[in-house]
């Protein structure tokens, strides 16, 4: 698969560590920075993301900030975002059984590597169940719609 990955300054060391284990499970990674430790804004690299994967250009994103939760919050307004801040397996596996989130965030500041390395392997393993759940994730999916013509 294609993964978009995207960080800010706070997590360039673990998007670098998690770029390269992601690689060696046979996937490829678009790096879309940042690549410097100075302080940024993840915003930019939350749209970054999202853009990515919800333009097909990846299948999937990897979103890390310091706690996972503003660069979450930023792919999310991409239209046809479902962007899931996990902090470990268990969560992961779910978020993409039951919801289809097609962007995974975590925290560099909460999460340690061997942790995320985990919290990946399960998310990049997993698939969505459907069934049930494609009708709850259309259901979020008509929210969004419902929004737009507002
Ligand atoms: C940056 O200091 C920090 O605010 C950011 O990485 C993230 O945790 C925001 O949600």
């Amino acid at each position: 698969m294609k993964i978009a990955m995207g960080n800010d300054h706070s997590a360039l060391e673990l998007k670098n560590i998690i770029k390269e284990f992601v690689e060696s499970m046979g996937h490829e990674v678009i790096d879309l920075g940042t690549n410097s430790t100075e302080s940024c804004d993840y915003p930019i690299y939350g749209e970054k993301v999202g853009r990515a994967v919800a333009s097909g250009e990846a299948d999937l994103g990897i979103a890390i900030c310091g706690t996972g939760l503003g660069i979450s919050l930023a792919a999310n307004k991409v239209k046809g975002i479902r962007a899931c801040v996990c902090s470990e397996p268990y969560t992961a596996r779910l978020s993409r059984l039951h919801n289809n989130a097609n962007v995974l965030a975590f925290g560099s500041r909460v999460v340690g590597s061997e942790l995320a390395k985990m919290i990946v392997e399960t998310w990049l393993e997993a698939g969505f169940e459907g069934e049930r759940h494609a009708r709850r994730v259309q259901m979020i999916m008509d929210i969004e719609k419902r929004e737009q013509n507002l």
